[in-house]
């Protein structure tokens, strides 16, 4: 390796599982360099949480992180963890300092099928993580009157509109987006696209909202028109379609491309297409910046209820598979942005010992329910992390 990956520890299971695939899978193999930064909540809450702030620093400098799932402290934390506040989700801080967007993909195998019969390979989600109703003002309306949207600007500018005459009570909201991050959200996306040489869906409902949804129309289209010649070269394209129209089009789709969504169409679509996949387990997470720079993580959490198991001495069988792709696909990524062919060939073929221990069956609890044509030999995390050690050797060797 030439740059060093920033690397961001974690929490309770998935740290545990961090170590092994460590010591199991990578630093037999790979002259590992990595910039530390323990994102562990006892750590953060030590040093005020300034330790994400680092981490987030080190990734816009270095370019490429990989990050362990971590602990979102909630009033229960507090007390287990003794705090001097209840930290932010590191995620979120990570994710405003780098201005990123978040893709999810599943990791597939054919012995476990998609609830969705046509669906034959992975359909990514990018959600933009910013505004609309996350970011609304609401206002529960007691009784007759009149509710206007208004504007400011400093230079004196002044808009009005009715929202509605009230005839009894009701409900109100105001929400809002910038061009801003609508503009970063299209840059990462064109970016995905280009980097995994997949097409590019996007949708909203700009037949009804002919301002608000029409200007992340406008803004992609605009934004597109840089990345246009590079979609030709690669025979990609870039597809806009009403929400409802992409909703239909994904189920009858055979997969294996990028759909980006408003915020909470992303919400909602994303937990339907992991569910449909199969398991949280499976599932991938790479932040993308605008300009480029890549956070590889596992979607799921730290598996607390393993943990408490590990706690007691008892075996656990927690599935590590998302967590290896999370190190596979960010020193694939550091290997193709430093020239070296070797540290890619490595990650290829981590996945493919990977994909080698499944296809014999060699599994998870937690896969063996789903997987179908195969008897599944369940094993715990060390011996499903040993298999795939043995496999990997025999790939490199
Ligand atoms: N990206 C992140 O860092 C991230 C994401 C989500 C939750 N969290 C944190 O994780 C902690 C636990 O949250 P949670 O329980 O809601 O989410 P979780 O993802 O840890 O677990 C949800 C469910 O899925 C199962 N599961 C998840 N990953 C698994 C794996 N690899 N192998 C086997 N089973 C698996 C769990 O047993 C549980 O039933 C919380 O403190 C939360 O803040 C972190």
């Amino acid at each position: 390796m030439l740059t060093p990956l920033v690397e961001m520890d974690g929490d309770e299971m998935t740290r545990i599982l961090w170590k092994m695939i460590k010591d199991e899978l990578i630093l037999p193999f790979v002259d590992l360099k990595t910039e530390y930064y323990d994102l562990g909540l006892v750590k953060r809450d030590q040093t005020r949480d300034q330790i994400t702030i680092d981490a987030a620093e080190a990734t816009k400098r270095l370019g490429v992180a990989v990050k362990c799932a971590t602990i979102t402290p909630n009033a229960a934390r507090m007390t287990e963890y003794n705090l001097h506040e209840m930290w932010k989700s590191p995620n979120g801080t990570i994710r405003s300092r780098l201005d990123g967007t978040v893709f999810r993909t599943p990791i597939t195998i054919p012995t476990i099928h998609p609830v969705v019969k046509n669906w034959e390979k992975p359909i990514t989600i990018a959600r933009h993580a910013y505004g609309d109703v996350y970011k609304s003002v609401e206002i529960r309306v007691p009784d007759e009157g009149t509710a206007k949207l208004v504007f400011e600007g400093k230079g004196g500018q002044r808009e009005e509109v009715v929202v509605h005459e009230f005839k009894g009570a009701g409900v109100l909201q105001g929400m809002h987006n910038t061009d801003k991050s609508i503009r970063s959200f299209a840059h990462s996306c064109f970016k995905f696209a280009i980097d995994t040489k997949q097409d590019l869906w996007f949708s909203t409902k700009d037949t009804i909202s002919k301002k608000y949804d029409a200007q992340f129309r406008l803004i992609f289209e605009e934004v597109f028109e840089e990345y246009k010649q590079k979609f030709e070269e690669l025979g990609l394209t870039y597809f806009y379609t009403l929400i409802d129209d992409a909703v239909a089009r994904v189920i009858r789709s055979k997969g294996g491309y990028i759909w980006a969504c408003k915020n909470y169409d992303g919400d909602v679509m994303s937990d339907m297409v992991s569910t449909a996949f199969g398991s949280l387990a499976m599932m991938t997470s790479v932040l993308v910046s605008p300009d480029g720079k890549y956070e590889y993580e596992a979607a799921h959490g730290t598996v607390t209820r393993h943990y408490y198991k590990y706690l007691k001495g008892e075996e656990t069988s927690t599935n590590p598979m998302a967590t290896i792709f999370a190190w596979s696909g960010a020193l694939r990524k550091r290997g193709e942005m430093d020239n070296l062919p070797d540290l890619v060939r490595y990650a290829e073929a981590l996945e493919g010992a990977c994909f080698d221990t499944l296809a014999e069956g060699i599994c998870t609890k937690d896969l063996a329910g789903l997987m179908e044509g195969i008897t599944p030999q369940p094993v715990n995390s060390a011996g499903f992390i040993g298999s795939i050690r043995e496999r990997l050797e025999r790939r490199l060797s």
